[in-house]
C-alpha cells in the first residue's frame, strides 16, 4: 500500500489529463436525458423516508434463470431500470414471452426458438454474458457477441468460457461472437479470481448438466445465494452459495418447474448503500426503508468510524448527517468487504471528511473516471496510480459551468452526491448510466428536499 504523501498539484492535472473526459458513445439505446441539480452549499437539509427498489443485481440473473423452466416464472419486486428493459427485450427477441406490470414480470421462456443474442442490446449490457449458461445448458448451443468492456474496466469473460469447456463445450470465436456448442458435463472449475457473473452463470448451467459440478473460490455476493434459494424451490439441488463452493447436482437435461412459485427481487444493498452515503454528507434525518443493514455491515461499521450517527432496525437504516466526520482509507473486496460499487459515492464523500485517505479499487483498473467532475468543483483528489487516489478533506465543492458527465452508473451517483453537495447549480449530462441501475433517483432525491430535475435530451 502506497504511504498517503503530499503529491505536488501538478499530479492532479495529469490525473485529468491522462484520463481524458471519456466522450460518451451515444448510442440509439441511449436517452439523452440530464439532470440539473441545485447545490445545498453543505446544508444537512436532507430530511425523510427513501424507499429501496429490488436489486437490479439479482433480478438479472433471475431473469436468466426461467431458461432453465419448463413453465412461466413469476418475479415480484422488480426494479424500472434500463437493465431490466433491455434484457427483457433479448429474451423476448429469442422468443421467450415476457409480460411487466409494475413491480411484477412473467417470463415464459417455453418459446425461445433461438440461441443467438442480439448483438447491440447484448453488447451494450455486459450482465446478458449471464444468459449463456442457462442457454448452452438447455439448448445445447449458444451465439454472443464478446461482452463489450466499460468504462470501468475490461470485463473479460476467460473464466466463463474456460468453465464450459471445462464442462465439455465446444468454444468458437468467429466474427466477434462466440459460437458454444456441446452437451454440458458436471466438472470441477476453479476460478483465479472471485467473479459474480461466472459463479452465477455457472451455477445456473450446471443445474441442467449430466453430472455434478464443483465451483470453487466462488463469489458470496447475496444475490447469488438470492438466486440459488430461488433455484432450489424448484427443484435444483445447490449447496453452498454464499460460500467459497458450491456444489450443484445436475439434472441432466430434466427443465425445473416454478409451480407458481415467486421470486421475491431482493432489496437493492448497493442503492441502500448509495443513499447511506448520501444521507452521510446530507442528512438532517433519512430513513432507509424496505432494505436490509445485514447486506451494509462494512459501510455502517465504517461510518460509525468517522462519526456518522446512524441506527438500523429490521428493514430499515436511519442517518443523520454530523457536523463532522473523520476520513478513512478505503480497499474495495469482493462481498462481505468494501463493494466496489460503493467506492465512487464513498470518494464523494470523503471529499468532505476531516483527514486524508487513500482509496484503493482492487476489482476494476479504471472506476475513478468520474473523479474528473469532483475535481472541476474544487475537490482535492490525487492519482497516486491507476487504482489508487489520495483524497483530502474537507474540500469546498462549488457547481462548475461546464457539464458535468456520467460514464458509469456509480460514478453517476457519486456525481449527483457532489452536485448537491456543492454550492451552485450544476447540470449532468448521460444520466443514460444512472437509469440502469436506479428507479426514479430523482423522484426520490426530490422527496428528500433535494432541488434536482431531469431535462428531457
Ligand atoms: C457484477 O459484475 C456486478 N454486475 C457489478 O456491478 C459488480 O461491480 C461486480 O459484479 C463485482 O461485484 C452485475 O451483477 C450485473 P465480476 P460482474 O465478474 O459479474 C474480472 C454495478 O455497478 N473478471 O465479479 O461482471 C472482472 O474484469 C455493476 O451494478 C475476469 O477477469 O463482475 C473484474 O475485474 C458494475 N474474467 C473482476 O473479475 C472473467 O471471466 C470482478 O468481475 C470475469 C471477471
Amino acid at each position: 500500500m502506497l504511504k498517503a504523501q503530499n503529491l505536488p498539484i501538478f499530479h492532479i492535472t495529469r490525473f485529468i489529463c491522462k484520463s481524458p473526459s471519456i466522450r460518451v458513445q451515444w448510442t440509439p439505446l441511449m436517452t439523452k436525458d440530464s439532470f440539473v441539480i441545485q447545490g445545498l452549499a453543505g446544508k444537512k437539509s436532507l430530511k425523510g423516508d427513501v424507499f429501496i427498489n429490488g436489486a437490479k443485481n439479482a433480478v438479472l440473473k433471475a431473469m436468466a434463470a426461467t431458461v432453465l423452466f419448463d413453465d412461466v416464472v413469476a418475479l415480484d419486486n422488480v426494479p424500472d431500470t434500463e437493465d431490466v428493459k433491455k434484457l427483457s427485450a433479448i429474451l423476448k427477441k429469442i422468443g421467450a414471452k415476457v409480460v411487466h406490470d409494475g413491480k411484477k414480470l412473467s417470463i415464459d421462456p417455453r418459446g425461445i426458438s433461438s440461441t443467438c443474442l442480439d448483438p447491440e442490446l447484448s453488447e451494450s449490457m455486459r450482465a446478458s454474458v449471464v444468459l449463456t449458461g442457462p442457454l448452452l445448458s438447455r439448448f445445447r448451443n449458444v451465439t454472443f457477441p464478446a461482452p463489450g468492456g466499460c468504462v470501468i474496466g475490461t470485463r473479460p469473460i476467460d473464466l466463463f468460457i474456460e468453465g464450459y469447456k471445462k464442462m465439455g463445450a465446444d468454444v468458437d470465436f468467429q466474427k466477434d461472437a462466440y459460437v458454444m456448442s456441446g452437451k454440458l458435463a458436471g466438472a470441477e472449475i476453479f476460478f483465479n479470481i472471485q467473479t459474480v457473473g461466472g459463479t452465477e452463470t455457472l451455477m445456473m448451467a450446471a443445474v441442467l448438466a449430466e453430472g455434478t459440478t464443483v465451483l470453487k473460490n466462488c463469489a458470496m455476493e447475496p444475490e447469488i445465494v438470492s438466486v440459488a434459494e430461488y433455484l432450489n424451490s424448484c427443484g435444483a439441488e445447490i449447496v453452498g452459495a454464499g460460500t467459497p463452493t458450491i456444489t450443484i447436482k445436475g439434472r441432466a437435461g430434466k427443465l425445473l418447474s416454478s409451480a407458481g412459485k415467486v421470486y421475491i427481487t431482493p432489496p437493492d444493498r448497493i442503492e441502500a448503500g448509495s443513499f447511506l452515503l448520501l444521507g452521510a454528507l446530507l442528512a438532517e434525518k433519512i430513513t432507509i426503508k424496505d432494505c436490509n443493514p445485514l447486506h451494509l455491515e462494512v459501510l455502517i461499521h465504517m461510518l460509525k468510524n468517522s462519526g456518522v450517527h446512524i441506527e438500523t432496525a429490521p428493514g430499515s437504516i436511519t442517518v443523520k448527517s454530523p457536523d463532522s466526520f473523520r476520513s478513512f482509507a478505503i480497499r474495495t473486496h469482493e462481498y462481505p468487504g468494501f463493494p466496489t460499487d460503493l467506492q465512487s459515492q464513498a470518494v464523494t464523500f470523503l471529499t468532505q471528511a476531516e483527514g486524508e485517505a487513500i482509496v484503493f479499487e482492487t476489482i476494476y483498473e479504471g472506476r475513478f473516471k468520474f473523479v474528473q467532475n469532483l475535481l472541476k468543483m474544487g475537490a482535492h483528489i490525487t492519482e497516486m496510480n491507476p487504482r489508487e487516489i489520495l483524497v483530502k478533506g474537507p474540500a469546498k465543492l462549488k457547481a462548475t459551468q461546464k457539464d458535468l458527465e456520467s460514464f458509469d452508473l456509480r460514478g453517476g451517483f457519486a456525481s449527483v452526491m457532489a452536485a448537491l453537495v456543492a454550492e451552485g447549480t450544476s447540470t449532468l449530462q448521460n444520466i443514460y448510466y444512472i437509469d440502469r441501475g436506479y428507479e426514479n433517483l430523482e423522484g426520490k432525491l426530490a422527496a428528500l428536499g433535494a432541488d434536482i430535475k431531469r431535462i428531457k435530451g
